[in-house]
């Protein structure tokens, strides 16, 4: 499949959305630990075959994006996943950033790594069957921070990787993820916000990255988790105000993370984003790729048991569903 295949099946699915399925070996053991379940990587393919042969999934969901190690993982019956998700005409994307490395001795902010040796992985995992790519940066916001040194070098690697992937026929994602850690504001949210995404911008367009053929994944505008709560128009206006100054109008698709935002908190707020995006009729598809929010009830339930499958799929349609209606603003 080309990238313009690609960009085409997941930026025109309206009211549809990416599953987050990715998490590393260490967010999956988290996720995992929370509900009791052991780690191995046998609970790892069955709980991933639990979501992805989910009957329906395809009604709210375009893309569903990988770890490394389920790429390459089939279900009980010897079914390769990526067969089980292109066969419901759901699109197979990759992981590939390495994860978090703080960005210099005893900083508390943490860069990404993955760079090394990405143009041969990525040929591997095109091989495999994927069509799309992640790469995720993190920003803390803090006294000071983020910092001009951790904008930079983030924004300069997510540009770099979105440039690989292009080459390697790959959609990129490109994921700046402005934590909701800490007790700042709405208003500091949305400063540090119009910072990162000019930045990354910036560097984007100077490595010619081919912004019609990427997807944007970025944090909504929020207050952090330890401030007081705003409404969702409150949310909905100040994130389309920060994309009004920074986003270029031939970028096709933003794919919002939940960021550790409850289903309910999550829902209403890319609901309420959507409702001012039309009041001003902006050119973004506005859409989901949350991990944690589609999952977590689908998880409590599964609990690594066969026998809970069919409650936890039902659970995780229904997710998926309230996220699709709020895909559409309602
Ligand atoms: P959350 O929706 O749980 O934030 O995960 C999305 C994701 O892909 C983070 O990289």
């Amino acid at each position: 499949m080309s990238s313009s295949e690609t960009i085409a099946t997941l930026a025109n699915a309206k009211g549809k959305g990416i599953l987050a399925a990715d998490e590393s070996f260490g967010s999956i053991k988290k996720r995992f630990d929370n509900v009791g379940v052991p780690t191995t990587e046998e609970t790892r393919r069955a709980y991933r075959e639990m979501l992805f042969t989910t009957e329906g999934l395809e009604a709210y969901v375009s893309g569903v994006i990988l770890f490394e190690e389920t790429l390459g993982h089939k279900t009980a019956k010897g079914q390769p996943f990526v067969e089980v998700l292109r066969n419901k005409g759901i699109l197979p994307g990759i992981k590939v950033d390495q994860g978090l490395v703080p960005l210099a001795e005893g900083s508390l902010e943490q860069t990404t790594k993955g760079l090394d040796g990405l143009p041969a992985r990525l040929e591997g995992y095109v091989k495999q069957g994927a069509t799309f790519a992640k790469w995720r940066a993190v920003f803390l916001i803090g006294e000071g921070l983020p910092s001009s040194a951790l904008i930079d070098v983030n924004a300069a690697n997510l540009a770099a990787y979105a440039k690989a992937c292009q080459n390697a026929g790959l959609v990129p994602i490109v994921e700046p993820e402005v934590l909701m850690e800490g007790p700042h504001s709405l208003e500091r949210a949305a400063e540090v916000q119009d910072e990162v995404l000019k930045a990354v911008f910036a560097a984007l367009k100077s490595r010619r990255v081919d912004l019609p053929q990427m997807i944007l994944k970025p944090s909504m505008v929020v207050p952090g988790a330890k401030a007081t709560p705003v409404s969702p128009r409150d949310v909905g206006e100040a994130t389309v105000a920060s994309f009004r100054k920074t986003l270029p109008s031939e970028l096709p698709m933003v794919a919002f993370l939940s960021g550790g935002q409850t289903e309910d908190q999550v829902n209403a707020n890319l609901s309420a984003i959507n409702q001012a995006a039309a009041l001003t009729e902006e050119p973004w598809r506005l859409t989901f790729s949350f991990g944690r929010s589609l999952q977590k009830t689908a998880l409590g339930l599964w609990k690594g048991e066969t026998a809970h499958v069919a409650a936890a799929q039902k659970a995780l349609l229904a997710s998926a569903a309230r996220a699709s209606t709020a895909s559409l603003g309602r």
